[in-house]
C-alpha cells in the first residue's frame, strides 16, 4: 500500500456520504436557469452555472497565475456535485466572473475559485458573487464560512475584509521537484486502527481542532476528518508511533502533485518524514511536491534544506466568517 494517495476518490465518496446524510442530496443544489442574485447597479444578475458556461470560465481563467490556474482541472468536477454551490456572474449577457462553496465535512462553508474578467475587476462582481454564496451557505444550514487567500493579492484579501472575514491562519506555501533522495525505513502508512494514538498527537498539540491543508483549501482536522484521511491513506507516521512524527500528504488523480497539508516532530522525525514522501513522491512520478503549512522557524529550515523553496515568499492566508452573526444590514434596521 503506498503512503501517498493516488485518489482522492474515496475521500470525496466518505465525504459526500456524510454530507447527504447531515443536509440529503438535492436540497443544496441549484437550478441552473434561476436568478440568485441581481446588482442594481451594474446589472449583474449572479446565477447558477451550467457546461455551456466552460468556454467562458476558460477565457476568464486563461491568464490567471500566469497561466497555471487550478480551476479548469475542476470545473468538471464543480459542475457535477450537486451538493456545491457553483455560480457565475453574468453581465449584458456574457459571463464575467464565477465562484464555488461546498459545504466541508465539519459543516464549513469553504468558498473558492472565485474569478472575475480583467476588464471588468473592482467594479464589485467579486464582491457580489461572495455576498451570493454567503446567503447561500446560511440557507444550506452552515454556521462558518472560510475562504483562503494568496497573502500578496491585494484584492482578494480586500474583497474578504469587505465582506466581514476574519484573517485566521497564515500559512506558507513551499515547492520542490521530486528527487531520488532514500526513504528512512522508519516510518509507515497510518490505518484507521491507529484513529486513538494520531487523535492523541493532533489534538493535543493545539488543544482546539487545527487546519490543515490540501493545496490551497484548508479543514478543520478534526477527529471525523482525521477518519477520512486514514481511510484515504493520507496519513504517515513514526514506526515508533504518531507523537514521534506524523504528516499528512494528498493528491489529486488530475494533477502530479503531493500536497504536504500538515507536519509533526521533532527534527530528525521531520527529515524522516519528509524524505520518505519525497522518495514516495519520485517513485509514483509526481512531478511537483508541494507543502503549505504554519511553519515553525527551524521546520522551515529542514524544509529548505531538502530544497523546497518559496521564491515569492508565498503565504496562504486564511479567512473565516461566522455566518451565525446577524448581517450588518439587518443589525441596523433592527430586523
Ligand atoms: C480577486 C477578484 C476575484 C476580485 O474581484 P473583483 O470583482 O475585482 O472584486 P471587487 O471589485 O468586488 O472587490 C475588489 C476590492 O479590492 C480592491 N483592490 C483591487 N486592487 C487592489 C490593490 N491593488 N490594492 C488594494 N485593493 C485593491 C478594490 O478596490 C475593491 O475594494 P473596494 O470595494 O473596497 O474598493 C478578481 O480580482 C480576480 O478575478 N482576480 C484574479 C483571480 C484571483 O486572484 N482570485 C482570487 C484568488 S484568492
Amino acid at each position: 500500500m503506498e503512503p501517498v494517495s493516488q485518489s482522492d476518490a474515496p475521500l470525496l465518496r466518505a465525504e459526500r456520504s456524510l454530507l447527504q446524510a447531515l443536509y440529503g442530496r438535492g436540497h443544496l443544489s441549484g437550478n441552473a436557469g434561476t436568478v440568485l442574485c441581481e446588482m442594481a447597479s451594474e446589472r449583474i444578475v449572479v446565477r447558477q452555472a451550467a457546461p455551456a458556461d466552460t468556454s467562458a470560465m476558460l477565457e476568464i481563467t486563461r491568464n490567471v497565475w500566469e497561466g497555471s490556474d487550478y480551476v479548469p482541472f475542476v470545473w468538471d468536477k464543480w459542475l457535477a456535485d450537486g451538493s456545491g454551490h457553483l455560480t457565475v456572474a453574468i453581465r449584458a449577457g456574457i459571463v464575467c466572473g464565477l465562484m464555488h462553496v461546498e459545504i466541508q465535512s465539519d459543516g464549513t462553508a469553504w468558498a473558492e475559485g472565485i474569478r472575475v474578467r480583467e476588464d471588468l475587476q473592482s467594479r464589485g462582481i467579486g464582491s457580489g458573487l461572495l455576498t451570493e454564496g454567503i446567503s447561500w451557505a446560511r440557507q444550506a444550514g452552515s454556521r462558518r464560512m472560510r475562504l483562503s487567500t494568496y497573502g500578496a493579492n491585494p484584492s482578494s484579501n480586500r474583497l474578504a475584509e469587505n465582506a466581514g472575514f476574519l484573517e485566521v491562519e497564515r500559512m506558507r506555501s513551499l515547492a520542490v521537484e521530486p528527487a531520488s533522495v532514500t526513504a528512512s525505513d522508519g516510518y509507515t502508512l497510518a490505518l484507521p486502527a491507529d484513529i486513538d494514538d494520531v487523535w492523541d498527537v493532533v489534538s493535543g498539540h493545539r488543544g482546539v481542532p487545527a487546519l490543515y491543508s490540501e493545496g490551497w483549501t484548508a479543514y478543520t482536522l478534526d477527529r471525523r476528518r482525521l477518519a477520512l484521511l486514514l481511510a484515504d491513506h493520507s496519513v504517515l507516521m513514526s514506526k515508533a508511533g504518531p507523537s514521534k512524527g506524523m504528516a499528512i500528504a494528498t493528491s489529486r488523480p488530475v494533477r502530479p502533485v503531493l500536497r504536504f497539508g500538515y507536519l509533526s516532530g521533532h527534527k530528525e522525525d521531520v527529515v524522516g518524514l519528509v524524505k520518505t514522501l519525497l522518495a514516495r513522491a519520485a517513485s509514483a512520478h509526481m512531478t511537483r511536491v508541494s507543502a503549505v503549512l504554519r511553519l515553525e522557524p527551524d521546520v522551515a529550515d529542514i524544509l529548505e534544506s531538502l530544497g523546497f523553496r518559496n521564491p515569492d515568499a508565498a503565504e496562504m492566508i486564511v479567512y473565516a466568517l461566522d455566518l451565525e452573526a446577524r448581517p450588518a444590514k439587518e443589525r441596523l434596521s433592527g430586523r
